[in-house]
């Protein structure tokens, strides 16, 4: 589920919104977009903020409480006004929602009473027949090897889905060491991850956007460090964090991830809807492929969202029959993308995307295709295995006897 609902607080005793505030910070579905301690500053917060829902305490002042609802119904109509009280009483209840509330909660709040009211909130909001739901697409690309072309098809598909006027795109550079995403875009960051993840209580939807940086293709990115001291600093609860926040403000992210498979890379995989699996059809790539396949079935949940995405396909030399290698691997191939050396290494070396550089190309037609598969609507994924799925055993017949001693 990635519908995020951006919620903004008012509550001017302290009490009461330090606890309202930490149960929605520890909900997934929550981005807390602002908090206020004025009633009369909190129309000014929702119109600099716009957030989804309100949430309005009424216990310092209930009369100026209700007065601020009504005033929230005809200034911020889009706004869902949620009330919470520490007063179960009738009266109480029926001027709220009288003035404009939607739901009503009394104090103290359980998480389960929080989570329906916002789940109602969310469906009335989003899950209507108009189709704005907010809810993001996260594609993490990942490789069987070095240099397969990870980051030569994430900044691609990035730049590609952000050509849609309807899509808002970031990238996120998670190889922390030596992510080379700016140079592919050709780009001088101002902040990087560490910024954001330094900044991150404080950082709102558009502070976020701001420090982020937009290429000309539209497509927002989000570096890895500049120093490698820094890399300590990102950590799997401020990439939770993180991507807390950029789900609920980017309609796609495509996180470039390293090829260590880190804890942080780990932490983004849990958010992904897809994991691209990037290989060529050589020995060592096939065979990583296989053992990672192995601790990914592990993982709980992860063996879905996995597709298997074969690059620089009909490269001749050295390369194993596309039939040979899916029987290795015993698992659908999700896209093909062609070779093009010439154009690789000039869209790499200009830092100008494939869709401005050649969009016509093969290579940038697949990309599309496979973009279109992913994210269109009659997306069909064919991820698990076939019936006859055979698995490393076929593996283990298909590599040289020198190499079958050293994977078991
Ligand atoms: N489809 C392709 N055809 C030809 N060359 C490619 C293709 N995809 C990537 N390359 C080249 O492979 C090299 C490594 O790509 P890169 O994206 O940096 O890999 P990774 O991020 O997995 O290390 C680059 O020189 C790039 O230009
Ligand atoms: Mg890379």
């Amino acid at each position: 589920m990635s519908n995020v609902l951006r919620v903004a607080i008012v509550d001017p005793r302290d009490d009461t919104r330090d606890k309202l505030k930490s149960m929605l910070l520890g909900m997934e579905i929550v981005w807390l977009e602002a908090d206020c301690s004025r009633y009369e500053f909190f129309p000014d917060v929702v119109a600099q903020s716009n957030p989804d829902v309100g949430l309005i305490c009424l216990d310092s002042d209930p009369d100026k409480a209700i007065s601020l609802l009504e005033k929230m119904r005809t200034e911020a109509p889009e706004c869902a006004m949620l009330a919470v009280s520490g007063s179960s009483d009738g009266p109480r209840i029926l001027k709220a929602i009288r003035a404009g509330a939607k739901e009503f909660l009394t104090l103290p709040v359980s998480l389960e009473e929080m989570m329906s009211a916002l789940g109602r909130i969310s469906q009335a909001k989003f899950g209507g027949t108009d189709g704005r739901a907010r809810s993001s697409r996260i594609i993490a690309v990942a490789g069987a090897s070095g240099g397969v072309g990870c980051t030569s098809l994430a900044v691609n598909l990035g730049c590609i889905l952000a050509a849609n006027p309807n899509n808002t795109v970031a990238l996120v550079d998670l190889d922390l060491a030596v992510g080379d995403a700016d140079v592919f875009l050709d780009t001088i960051p101002d902040y990087s991850l560490v910024d954001v993840t330094q900044n991150i209580s404080r950082l709102d939807f558009h502070l976020l956007k701001r420090s982020l940086t937009k290429h000309s293709s539209g497509l927002y990115l989000l570096p890895r460090p500049v120093q490698l001291q820094d890399v300590r600093l990102i950590n799997p609860e401020s990439i939770r964090r993180i991507f807390g926040l950029l789900k609920a403000t980017f309609s796609h992210i495509v996180i470039d991830l390293s090829k260590s498979f880190t804890e942080t890379d780990l932490a983004a995989m849990e958010f992904a809807n897809d994991l691209l699996l990037v290989v060529q059809l050589d020995l060592p790539c096939l065979r990583n492929l296989v053992r990672l396949q192995m601790s990914f079935d592990e993982i709980e949940g992860l063996r879905d969202k996995v597709r298997i995405v074969v690059n620089r396909a009909g490269m001749e030399s050295g390369q194993i029959k596309l039939k040979k290698a899916k029987e290795t691997i015993g698992r659908e191939i999700f896209a093909q993308i062609p070779n093009d050396y010439r154009t690789m290494v000039e869209v790499r070396n200009n830092g100008v995307p494939l869709l401005e550089h050649a969009p016509k190309a093969a290579i940038t037609l697949a990309l599309q295709q496979m973009a279109n598969t992913i994210c269109g609507e009659q997306t069909v994924i064919e991820s698990e295995a076939p019936k006859t799925s055979r698995g490393p055993t076929s593996w283990m017949n298909f590599f040289p006897a020198s190499l079958k001693s050293k994977s078991k």
